[in-house]
Parts: C-alpha cells; sequence; structure tokens
C-alpha cells in the first residue's frame, strides 16, 4: 500500500471512497447484525488511514465520512427544524378490551367485516428522532419537539454509529423516523461512572437518552452510548412499501437496525399472544419498553383511516399495566391550579418504583381523599403509568397509626385565602380569587409560555415565580412590555426609572438581552396557540385548532363569545355546550377582555392558514352529512371532507353550505330544502372532492 502522502488526489478520492463504504458495512455488521466483519484493530487502522488522507486533502472529506460522525458544537442552542410531515404521537389504551374496541372502530370507518392485519411492535421507551436523506445522504437530524416544530440534532445523531450515512437504492428524499434509547446496560455503566465521580445520575434510560442527544456539544454525546430504532417515514419522495411489513424490508436493506420483536399478526388473538410475549420479555430485553404498538399493516388502509388531531387512526399503543411500589404520605398539601382547582397532593416517603423515584402523587380531589379515605400517616400503595403524575391505588388500613385522623378538605383557598366553593356537579373546589389569587396568576402566566402556547423558553416557571412575587409580572400582556419598562419607557421624564433587570442577582446584559429576544420572536402568534395561551377552561390545544379552523380571526371568535353567541361554536364537531359556555364565561370578565386588549397592542395574531388544501371546492365551506352513505363510511366521508378544507357541522343552519344526502335522510335535508341550502348526492359529492 501506497503512504498516503504518496497518492495523488484522484488516489485519495477513491481510497476515501472505499474507507467510508468499508467502515459502513462495518458499522453495520457490527450492530445490526451481532456479527463483526472487521476486528477491532483492522477498524482502527482503517479509521486512521482515514484520518491521514482527509488531513492531506481537506477538500475531500466526504459528508459520510466516518471521521464526520463527531461535529463541532453549536454556540448558540440547537436550530429549529419544521417537519413537512407533523411527528405525530399514538393514542393509549390500557386493556386488550379497549385494543379491540380500537380494531372494531377502525373496521368500521372503513366499513369491512374482514380481519386486518397489525404489525405488532414494542413501544421503545426513549426519545422520536427524525433522519432526512437526500440523494441517499444523511442531511439532517431533528428532534420531534411540539410534533411540528423540532430541534436540530445533526451532529448528535451522526456520532451514533448505528445511523446509516449513506443509504443505496433509497428515494431521493426519504425521512426515517424512530427512536433513540440507551441500553440498560449502558444506563447503569454510565451511572456508576457519574456516581464516582460524584456527578448527578440519571433516574432512567430514557433520562439518560435524552440528556445525551440534546447536548449542544456532540464530542459529549459521543461518549454516551446510544442506540436506535427505526419504525415509520416522514417526507418521501415515492413510497416503493405499501404495508408496514415491507417498510421493514427496505430499512433492514439500508442498514438501519429494525427491531427483531416487531410481529405481523392477523387475528385479535394473535394480537393479543404479541402483547403477551413481550410482556414476558420485557424484563430480558436489553432495552426498556412500555408498551406495544399496533398500526394496520397496508399503506393503502393507513391511508384511508388518515388522522385524528394528534394521532393517527390507523395506530395504537397499547401500554404495560402501571407499576406499583409501597410507601407512607407524610403530608398532604393543597395546589392551586390556574382555573382555580384545588387539587391534593400527597407527599410520601421517596421510592423508587419500576426505576424512578416517586416522592408525589397526586390525591385528584375531596371526593377521590374520601372515597379511598386517604390519611396523612398512611402506608398506600403508588403506581405509576407512563408520563402520569404518580397515583395513590389504595391504602393499606392494617398499617394506620392508631391515632389517624381522617382528612379534612379546606373550604378556603391556601393561598390566598379566598373563599373555595364546589358548584354543584363539578368535582373540584375552586378559590373564588380569580387573578387577585397569586397561585392562579402565576399558574396562568406559566400556561401562557408554555411550549403549546407561547413557547418562550427564556421564561421559566422559576423566573415567572420570581418576576410575579416582586412584581415585575402580574399578567400576560406584561411580558411584552417588559423590555420597554426595564429601559424606563420611550418618554424622557421616566428615563433612569427603568426595571434594569440586568442588574438583578443572577442576570447579566447578556442573559436579559437573550430574554428579550426570545420575547420578541413571538410577537407574531399563530391563532391556535393564542388561543390556547388564553388558559380558558376545557379549551386545550386540539380544541383552540377547532375553534382557529372555525373562525380564521381572533376577532370573530371574540365578537362571538363577548355576545355570548354559541350557535356557530356548537355546530363544530367536537365543541359541546358546556365548553361553549366556559368560552363565553370568559370574555364576560372585565379583567379578561382588558388583558385580551392590551395583548392584542403588542402582538399579532395571524389569521388561520390551514396547511389543508385551498384550491378545493370544498375549502371553507360548511358541509353537513344527513343519511346512510354506501361508498364511504360517515366518518371517512366527514374526515375527506375536513382534509380538504370544509367544516363539518351537526346541524343545518343558514351557514351551511352543503348537506351532502345518503340514503334514508331524515329532517336535515328537509330543512335544508327549507333554507335553499344545496343538497348534494354521494356520487355529486365524490366527483366534487375527486
Ligand atoms: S409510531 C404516527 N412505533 O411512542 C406514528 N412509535 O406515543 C408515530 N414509539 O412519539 C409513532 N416505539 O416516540 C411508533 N414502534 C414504535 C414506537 C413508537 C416507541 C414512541 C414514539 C412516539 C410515541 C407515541
Amino acid at each position: 500500500m501506497k503512504k498516503a502522502t504518496e497518492l495523488n488526489k484522484q488516489e485519495a478520492a477513491a481510497e476515501l471512497e472505499y474507507l467510508a463504504a468499508e467502515m459502513a458495512k462495518s458499522d453495520i455488521a457490527y450492530y445490526q447484525n451481532d456479527a463483526p466483519y472487521l476486528s477491532d484493530a483492522e477498524y482502527d487502522r482503517l479509521k486512521r488511514r482515514n484520518r491521514e488522507i482527509e488531513e492531506l486533502f481537506p477538500d475531500l472529506i466526504r459528508p459520510d465520512s466516518p471521521s464526520r460522525r463527531v461535529g463541532a458544537a453549536v454556540k448558540n442552542g440547537f436550530s429549529k427544524v419544521n417537519h413537512r410531515f407533523p411527528m405525530l404521537s399514538l393514542g393509549d389504551v390500557f386493556s386488550i378490551e379497549e385494543v379491540e374496541d380500537f380494531i372494531l372502530g377502525v373496521k368500521r370507518f372503513l366499513n369491512t367485516a374482514e380481519d386486518i392485519a397489525f404489525m405488532s411492535e414494542p413501544k421503545i421507551d426513549g426519545l422520536s428522532f427524525s433522519a432526512r436523506y437526500e440523494n441517499g445522504r444523511f442531511v439532517q437530524g431533528a428532534t420531534r419537539g411540539d410534533g411540528s416544530t423540532g430541534e436540530d440534532i445533526t451532529e448528535n445523531l451522526k456520532t451514533i454509529r448505528q445511523l446509516p450515512l449513506t443509504l443505496k437504492n433509497a428515494p431521493q428524499i426519504l425521512e426515517i423516523r424512530g427512536e433513540v434509547y440507551m441500553s440498560k446496560e449502558d444506563f447503569f455503566t454510565l451511572n456508576e461512572k457519574y456516581a464516582v465521580e460524584g456527578k448527578k445520575t440519571f433516574a432512567n434510560p430514557r433520562n439518560a437518552a435524552a440528556g445525551s442527544l440534546r447536548q449542544l456539544d456532540p464530542r459529549i454525546t459521543a461518549e454516551r452510548k446510544l442506540s436506535l430504532f427505526a419504525y415509520t417515514w416522514g417526507e418521501v419522495s415515492e413510497r416503493v412499501w405499501d404495508s408496514q411489513e415491507d417498510f421493514f424490508k427496505h430499512l433492514k436493506d439500508w442498514g438501519f437496525p429494525v427491531n427483531p420483536n416487531n410481529t405481523l399478526c392477523r387475528s385479535i388473538p394473535e394480537i393479543e399472544k404479541s402483547f403477551e410475549r413481550l410482556m414476558e420479555i420485557r424484563a430480558s430485553l436489553p432495552y426498556d419498553i412500555d408498551g406495544v404498538v399496533y398500526k394496520v399493516n397496508s399503506i393503502a388502509l393507513q391511508e384511508r383511516l388518515g388522522f385524528l388531531t394528534r394521532t393517527p387512526r390507523w395506530a395504537i399503543a397499547h401500554k404495560f399495566p402501571a407499576e406499583q411500589a409501597l410507601t407512607l404520605i407524610k403530608d398532604i398539601r393543597i395546589q392551586v391550579g390556574r382555573t382555580g382547582a384545588l387539587t391534593p397532593v400527597a407527599d410520601l416517603e421517596p421510592v423508587n418504583v419500576g426505576g424512578v423515584i416517586v416522592s408525589h402523587a397526586t390525591l385528584h380531589n375531596e371526593d377521590e381523599i374520601k372515597r379511598k379515605d386517604i390519611r396523612i400517616g398512611d402506608t398506600v400503595i403508588v403506581q405509576r403509568a407512563g408520563d402520569v403524575i404518580p397515583q395513590v391505588v389504595e391504602v393499606i388500613r392494617e398499617k394506620r397509626p392508631a391515632d389517624s385522623q381522617e382528612f379534612e378538605f379546606p373550604h378556603f383557598c391556601p393561598i390566598c385565602g379566598a373563599h373555595a366553593i364546589r358548584e354543584e356537579d363539578e368535582a373540584v373546589r375552586r378559590c373564588t380569587g380569580g387573578l387577585t389569587c397569586p397561585a392562579q396568576a402565576i399558574e396562568r402566566l406559566i400556561h401562557f409560555v408554555s411550549r403549546d402556547a407561547f413557547d418562550i423558553a427564556g421564561l421559566g416557571q422559576k423566573i415567572v415565580e420570581d418576576f410575579y412575587r416582586e412584581g415585575i409580572l402580574q399578567n400576560p400582556a406584561d411580558i411584552f412590555t417588559l423590555e420597554n419598562r426595564n429601559r424606563g419607557g420611550d418618554d424622557l421624564f421616566s428615563a433612569g426609572q427603568g426595571l434594569h433587570l440586568e442588574r438583578k442577582e443572577g442576570w447579566g446584559k447578556k442573559s436579559v438581552e437573550n430574554l428579550f429576544s426570545a420575547i420578541n420572536a413571538k410577537r407574531i402568534i399563530s391563532l391556535p396557540r393564542f388561543i390556547y395561551a388564553l388558559g380558558i377552561r376545557q379549551v386545550g390545544s386540539a380544541t383552540a385548532l377547532l375553534i382557529a379552523k372555525n373562525y380564521g380571526t381572533f376577532e370573530h371568535f371574540m365578537q362571538d363569545m363577548v355576545n355570548k353567541e354559541t350557535g356557530r361554536l356548537v355546530s363544530v364537531d367536537g365543541i359541546g355546550a358546556a365548553m361553549a359556555t366556559d368560552m363565553v364565561e370568559f370574555f364576560q370578565e372585565e379583567h379578561n377582555i382588558k388583558i385580551v386588549n392590551e395583548l392584542l397592542q403588542q402582538i399579532t395574531v395571524e389569521e388561520y392558514a390551514d396547511s389543508v388544501n385551498y384550491d378545493s371546492p370544498l375549502a371553507g365551506k360548511t358541509v353537513v352529512f344527513t343519511g346512510t352513505l354506501q361508498k364511504m363510511t360517515r366518518s371517512e366521508a366527514k374526515a375527506k371532507a375536513q382534509n380538504l378544507g370544509a367544516k363539518v357541522a351537526g346541524s343545518v343552519s343558514k351557514n351551511t353550505d352543503y348537506v351532502i344526502q345518503g340514503a334514508d335522510a331524515g329532517s336535515k335535508a328537509a330543512k335544508a330544502d327549507e333554507l335553499g341550502i344545496e343538497i348534494l348526492n354521494e356520487d355529486k359529492f365524490l366527483e366534487l372532492i375527486s
């Protein structure tokens, strides 16, 4: 072999190509097939040779070079990546009956009595990632983030040697998605090392994986051992597979690790068997799993089934039963939430529940404490299931101390002292202090800046609390006047009177500037986020999205609410009368209107631009379905119409544009006729949307 210094440029390029390919082959053999292709010494020799040549010919360094697996640190945090295809989550179920209901729902939607094949896959307890390949080269890695925007972790993902950097015979654009995890063994080794070094250890492998992957310095990611499994896809220029099973074959050919326990199930008993088998082998697997995912195998059927707001209709997660442990209740505290709800929380003697240290559990509400007769000093069984807050399952009566007293739920807010009242039919007792109650005001601020709302990362819980207590932030509108107030206003008279946060302990010029730029970046906000951020009772992000879709602008929504007009709201599928009442009530409160108006002076709320098809003949139209359709089910037709930008209403009104009439249509068709609304039969509807 020639010395590196004797190579000409052409030879060097050819050898670098050969080295990259050899080492990639070796990575696959080592990680995927458990069958080393090169010895460690040989591998290191190739690595050295690669480095020597690259040092001599830096302009020949290939993007898939093994030396590129560790890049440079990013200085100012991760940049954002917009997912062209959202990274969704899955609906959860906890029993085989619920799985059966899910499968029945799928069949009903598709209007078929035949068995449908499902892929059963272990649900890996890690963090999802998306890896983008263009022309067969890995170009970008991203975290899931909120599903629509993630963080750019390209350099960190590259350090995971199981991730192929080049693909042969792949579509021009291909996003592969899956889970990054840390094996149990690597987790224990890392924690032991950290314990010896006196560093903080991780609570579980998932946290360790998350902490390792989201490192600004990829050299740290490289030191921690991370692994991955691929299981789905995002954007793809040409889908060359027609089932989940077929997709896995392609993944293997491209060199991605695919979980060996994925199995195709053709009936409910087979699904049940796959679940039981995974439960059995769970403890012996080298990584944590927290359930089983079932996916409709056929992609054609997946496409017909489509999506709900955040989850696919063609897949579900069947979670393993909760893990339990025995511990002592040291105290019962009352927390006050954003809407004034008093929530009892148990302080526990810390206990390890399935690998996580638990020291608090929610007691839900007054009735729950009564029903289970939970008392301070009791020994209880606590359980943890997935991400939910730990709960108290039952009290061990035999262990109750002789002098124990029944817990008395307070009738006054423990934070502000106002009356706490319980409306008839309501399970919760609420503080009547409104925004004069610091707990409610703080929680509302925290909600306002939270991830699905304004997502102002620089304003964490602790800062919000401090700023509230110091009178710097009292309500959401204050966030956007902060910079001006810090300077001391624009007028000459108040110059020099500013807050001067940069002089506060723990703050400096730079961190204050960062905070203001994080705030200013959010002066333009999408309509669903804005509605959600207001923190109206019962209005979560899915409901906020429905409102945004239906009203288009904030002004239209607010006008109806101020005028107590709920007709339009309740005609939206998914919004009920009780929710509408809460919305109207919110806009009857003077202080809410005042804050909203102050906010609107500071920020711009975008009109809702739907990602659905704007050119479709149904865009912006309100349609009502009636009668039985023959060629598709009602749910399928509804989903189709919504994807084409239509609003689907439950009843006919003067706002209806089309009534789609199936067989045996009843009064809705008659009403449409009366109002002169266009009625389409099923074929006409299909023609319109085709
Ligand atoms: S499929 C549209 N498959 O579970 C379907 N997810 O609760 C997208 N997960 O965010 C997910 N193992 O992080 C899928 N075999 C598997 C999975 C899996 C783990 C995670 C993933 C996802 C979450 C959903």
